[in-house]
């Protein structure tokens, strides 16, 4: 099969790429190509596709100027995510800005398990996702358990902005609770003890001694609130697995995500403080990343 280069833009726009191409990959993004395109076609606003198959495209002053801007801002390692204020989870957009983590795709394999785990029941569920950030486990949830009642929560006040905006942009805006807090205290302030059906968390889990080693998008770009796990990276497993057992009803489950090599940690933690093990789920990479644990 013969690898088409795009022909339907200018001369001139193919420079630019080309251009643009070398100084992302100079910059030490392997994807240079990709990106460039992505963000050319972001400019021109059409789909990358556009530029293989729509009428010839070429950038007028302003947007060549625009162009090199986003070129010069992904070279210095700030996330495509960032720039384009948007990532895609569960087939879903979602509004990203520096204040929350950009969603990862592994984060849907706790979607995956709460399906799996939980199926779709027509009964009103209580279902809660502590740390939501953007909000891309409450609002994917809330699409999926359409008769749910769905709390949030985050201790950042402008993350729970960002994923109010993402509930209004999917039509939720009435549905999820927001709730502003260290963790499970905004539960206990609303009385949800042994109420909870399901509850989900992604919580911060890089030790704290990583965090100057990870990837220069994540060190320089991402919110060490959404990162920072503590010492061992397991900080916040430790506050929320005595602690949420008290708000899960009996048989509630509560679905954690997990960094590499915390999973047999966070198990014995797990069971130490109460909960069965119901199931760890690998992710693509064959790392343990989902413990499911059930209130027995
Ligand atoms: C790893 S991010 C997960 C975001 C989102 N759930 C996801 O999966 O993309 C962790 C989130 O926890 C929030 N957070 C950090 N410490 C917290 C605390 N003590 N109480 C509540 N939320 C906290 C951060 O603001 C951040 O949004």
């Amino acid at each position: 099969m013969k690898i088409s280069t795009p022909t339907s833009t200018t001369q001139e726009t193919q420079d630019l790429l080309r251009t643009a191409t070398r100084a992302l990959i100079e910059a030490g993004i392997p994807d240079g190509r990709r990106e460039a395109e992505t963000l050319i076609a972001h400019i021109l606003n059409r789909p990358r596709l556009d530029l293989y198959r729509a009428d010839a495209l070429s950038l007028d002053p302003d947007q060549r100027e625009a162009f090199a801007g986003l070129i010069r801002r992904r070279a210095s390692r700030e996330p495509l995510q960032y720039i384009l204020g948007i990532q895609e989870f569960w087939g879903l957009e979602f509004r990203v800005t520096t204040d929350t983590l950009i969603p990862r795709p592994e984060t849907e394999l706790l979607i995956e398990a709460v399906l799996e785990q939980f199926g779709r029941p027509a009964l009103p569920i209580t279902l809660v996702d502590l740390c939501t950030g953007t909000g891309c486990l409450a609002v994917t949830l809330g699409t999926l358990y359409p008769t749910a009642r769905i709390l949030a929560t985050d201790r950042s006040p402008a993350a729970l902005d960002v994923a109010r905006s993402n509930a209004l942009r999917h039509g939720m805006a009435g549905r999820i609770e927001f709730l502003e807090g260290d963790l499970l205290e905004p539960l206990a302030s609303i009385s949800l003890h042994n109420r909870i059906d399901v509850m989900t968390v992604n919580p911060p889990y890089v030790p704290a001694g990583e965090l100057d080693r990870l990837q220069p998008e994540v060190r320089f770009h991402e919110p060490r609130l959404a990162l920072n796990g503590g010492c061992d990276g397991l900080d916040y497993y430790r506050r929320i697995l005595p602690g949420a057992l008290e708000f899960l009803r009996p048989g509630g489950r509560l679905f954690l995500e997990v960094g590499i090599r915390q999973a047999i940690p966070v198990r014995e933690m797990a069971e130490q403080s109460g909960w069965r093990v119901d199931q760890i789920k690998k992710d693509l990479q064959k790392i343990d990343r989902v413990v499911v644990l059930k209130k027995p």
